[in-house]
């Protein structure tokens, strides 16, 4: 237990929500508190702006700046927070979904004008298959919004978790006045401000609701509609239970403005007191608990770089317990192989910095030669691999046709290595030998496109496929299985793995297959076979 108080000082988490809620906004906010950026405007957006489908200076441009803030780390009142970016365009998914599974808690914005959203309903089912820990924050109180009670309904409904309300707002849009905070008894007023010091100039502090200061501040009106919504708020909600948020059960809802830059401290007060620290982990053979002297870390992410003559890529590792070591050898898993890093990158707000060690919590990026695939285990010699960290179905398929013969090799090594770095999924239809690309949207073919031509020197083209899913296979009787592969030769494929993987067409043929065949298991992620 050598590292115990370095990792009690780690929060590692990420920010996701719809695109415009205002994630990137609220990013800015945390990095100014942190002192990690000393202006409003540092932090670019990250986002593909919607006309930018085909413009690819776009998508360099984010290629750039993602590997700059894909992870932004700062000190906060003696916390050393991890913040993981999260690509905030609904094509990269995919990308997101694995950055989850480095992190320890997320906080999910929700635009109090919109509500749910379709991102936010997916970025959350995410969480919940790793009762991860949701802090929500509903932004853009400033505007207009939904009724507050109403909201908090249909977060709880379409969401599917229960919420406990830390503060709560007096009004909305123009006759927004602030929030009470209900575990501080405090008042704050609402003022637009974009400064990050700790300003209470505007903090009251109301520990009985009926005194009048409430009705001096926010008018009689106001007042009376404060104390009512708090009564019906303590007999809804309670008392807010940790481990209950730890266990991803119920989410603290604070609410406020981003831009305003206002709510934002006092949610970041209360995430370093209650947001959770390095856990254990689940692996193939045991769990591995943060505090463990030995080391562990995966893969969760690989950036290619950005200069086509350097092919190396970074490679993005969530250390899980132990202490990482700057030219110490580790061991990777899959390839059996023992591998010493001499320049691993810690990751500041704007710049990256060579770092000598790394606690449970921490990010590493890794210079890799090719060596990493998402999903990669490094130990110090056990053999174990983390699990918990699935493919899931890609929604659209393409054949993937060569437009130059010549340049074959090419193409393959390619495709190889922009797959290894989690931009699509490959298959291979069984007897032919036909690549499916699958992917989350429509634009990471032509990133793929793009990219196979510029770096690689490849041309290709896609031709749509009929597909609509794909689920992997599994059955006792291995007879069985080869049968079925044999009779659904059209539709039958393997992963980059060589795990057979049926192709279907439509919700009627899925559910068909899976009916005439119950000695085969149709799983909808990959992990099943890790
Ligand atoms: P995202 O990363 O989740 O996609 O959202 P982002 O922070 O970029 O915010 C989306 C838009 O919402 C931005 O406006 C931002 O200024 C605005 N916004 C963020 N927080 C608030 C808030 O509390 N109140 C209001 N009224 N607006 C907010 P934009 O016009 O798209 O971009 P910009 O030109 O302001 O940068």
């Amino acid at each position: 237990m050598k590292y115990e108080k370095e990792i009690s000082r780690r929060k590692t988490f990420a920010i996701i929500s719809h695109p415009d809620a205002g994630k990137t906004t609220l990013t800015e906010k945390f990095l100014l508190f942190g002192g990690a950026i000393q202006v409003a405007g540092a932090v670019k957006s990250n986002k593909i702006k919607k006309h930018a489908t085909s413009d690819f200076m776009e998508i360099e441009r984010q290629r750039g700046i993602s590997v700059a803030t894909s992870v932004m780390t700062f000190e906060y009142k003696g916390i050393s927070i991890n913040l993981l970016d999260t690509p905030g365009h609904k094509d990269f998914a995919e990308d997101t979904y694995r950055t989850l599974t480095a992190v320890d808690s997320v906080i999910l914005v929700i635009d109090s004008v919109n509500g749910v959203e379709a991102q936010t309903r997916r970025l959350m089912e995410v969480c919940r298959m790793r009762d991860t820990p949701v802090i929500v924050f509903i932004n853009k109180m400033d505007r207009d919004g939904k009724n507050r009670f109403d909201l908090l309904e249909e977060i709880e409904n379409e969401l599917k978790i229960s919420l406990h309300p830390m503060t709560w707002p007096i009004n909305s849009g123009k006759e927004f006045k602030g929030v009470y905070n209900l575990h501080d008894k405090n008042l704050r007023l609402f003022t637009a401000s974009t400064k990050a010091e700790d300003d209470d100039e505007d903090v009251y502090s109301i520990s009985n609701l009926s005194d009048t200061l409430l009705d001096a501040k926010v008018g009689e009106r106001d007042a009376a509609q404060l104390r009512e919504d708090v009564e019906l708020i303590d007999g809804v909600y309670g008392q807010l239970n940790a481990s209950d948020y730890l266990e991803g059960k119920i989410a603290p809802v604070f609410f406020g403005s981003a831009v305003n830059n206002f709510g934002v401290k006092e949610m970041l007060d209360a995430f370093i007191q209650i947001a959770p620290i390095p856990k254990s982990r689940e692996t193939s053979t045991r769990t591995v608990a943060a505090e463990e002297d030995k080391f562990s870390g995966f893969i969760f992410k690989i950036h290619a770089n950005l200069d086509p003559k350097h092919r190396d890529r970074i490679a993005f590792m969530r250390v899980c317990s132990g202490k990482f070591e700057r030219n110490k050898y580790f061991h990777h898993v899959r390839l059996d192989k023992d591998m010493r890093f001499s320049n691993p990158y810690s990751f500041m707000a704007r710049s990256k910095d060579v770092i000598e060690d790394a606690f449970a919590g921490d990010v590493v990026g890794l210079f890799d030669t090719g060596n990493f695939k998402i999903g990669d285990t490094l130990t110090e010699g056990e053999d174990f691999y983390f699990v918990g960290i699935p493919t899931f179905s890609p929604e659209i398929f393409k054949e993937l046709v060569n437009k130059d013969p010549m340049k074959t090799k090419q193409m393959e090594k390619g495709i190889s290595q922009l797959t290894d770095e989690g931009v699509a999924q490959l298959f291979t239809q069984f007897g032919g030998n036909k690549k499916i690309i699958g992917c989350v949207g429509e634009l990471q073919f032509e990133v793929i496109q793009y990219r196979l031509l510029q770096e690689y020197g490849a041309a290709c083209e896609f031709r749509t496929l009929p597909f609509y899913k794909a689920c992997w296979l599994t059955s006792k009787s291995p007879e069985k299985l080869a049968d079925f592969l044999r009779y659904k030769q059209q539709n039958s494929a393997e992963d980059k793995d060589a795990n057979p993987v049926y192709l279907a067409q439509s919700e009627w043929f899925l559910n068909t297959e899976i009916n005439n065949n119950p000695d085969i298991v149709f799983h909808f992620s990959s992990e099943i076979h890790k």
